[in-house]
């Protein structure tokens, strides 16, 4: 694996790779990797001969500098993981890499997006999370961007952005991984106590337990019903949200064919969870 740290050193690499026509895939993380992570280097591997992974802590879309803080950090692991995976290119930039002084700030017009479930709780978030992704994409030109849906609402907005900006090129979204208890795959499970770690599985718990009881009419209370549930057992939820899957529309009555995705975000202890699943 070949490991970059410069933008005009990664754009020189990876322009030796198109003019031979080959296609490259790109997983843009924030390390800490995990078998998520790992999926998305195989999904790449598996449709092109060039995968570009990114590490970068992006400073940008931390709306809690606590949470920047105490972002688990595994470079070497890393490392030893994209290796043994067959990543074929590796971009570390350090944040004046990514962010020169007098970097021009974009605002990106994201619309209701912006506002609600992960918008509403971390204001700022997804202009951070745009920021970064323009840039990197900006870099690597690749032909497919591969993301997980764990972060479902990222999906649309990096949608939403490459739109924007007019960027030719495929997304792909892989399923969530997930532990043998259920609980999502996620940089943040390594900031988990032992208590917490067990009790975290509640969350896919609860999400499961709508899905297999949720019927056509009226939502409200059924999800109220999980909210109070998680913080009687210790977790501060932020939301759990029916949502039409396409756009993230609020579902509050259900025709029960509308494609629909269950979402959620809660503390446990300081750690913040997300997770999510689609219902039909
Ligand atoms: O999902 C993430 O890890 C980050 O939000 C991303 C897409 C790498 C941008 O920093």
């Amino acid at each position: 694996m070949i490991l970059i740290k410069h933008i005009t050193h990664l754009k020189n690499l990876l322009s030796s790779y198109k003019t031979k026509g080959l296609t490259i895939g790109f997983v843009p993380t924030m390390g800490a990797l995990h078998q998520g992570h790992i999926s998305l280097i195989n999904a790449s591997k598996a449709s092109n001969p060039v995968t570009v992974c990114s590490i970068f802590v992006n400073p940008a879309q931390f709306n809690n500098p606590e949470d920047f803080d105490k972002y688990p950090i595994t470079i070497e692991k890393d490392i030893a993981m994209l290796e043994g995976t067959g990543c074929d290119v590796l971009f570390l930039p350090s944040i004046t890499e990514m962010y020169p002084p007098d970097d021009p700030v974009l605002v990106y017009d994201l619309g209701y997006l912006e506002n609600l479930l992960e918008g509403k709780y971390r204001p700022g978030h997804f202009q951070g999370v745009c920021r970064i992704v323009d840039k990197l994409l900006n870099a690597v030109m690749p032909d497919t961007l591969y993301i997980g849906q764990k972060d479902y609402q990222q999906c649309l907005v990096i949608k939403k952005m490459i739109a924007l900006k007019n960027y030719r090129l495929q997304v792909e979204i892989s399923e969530t991984m997930r532990e043998s208890d259920g609980l999502a795959m996620s940089s943040r499970n390594l900031r988990l106590d032992a208590a917490a770690r067990k009790k975290a599985v509640l969350i896919i718990e609860s999400l499961r337990k709508i899905k297999g009881t949720i019927k056509e009419g009226d939502l409200t209370s059924i999800t109220s019903r999980a909210i109070e549930h998680l913080n009687q057992q210790g977790f501060k939820v932020d939301y759990i949200q029916i949502a039409n899957a396409a756009d993230l529309q609020p579902i509050t009555v259900w025709d029960g064919k509308q494609k629909a995705v269950l979402l959620v975000a809660a503390f446990i202890e300081e750690v913040r969870l997300i997770d999510n699943l689609l219902l039909n």
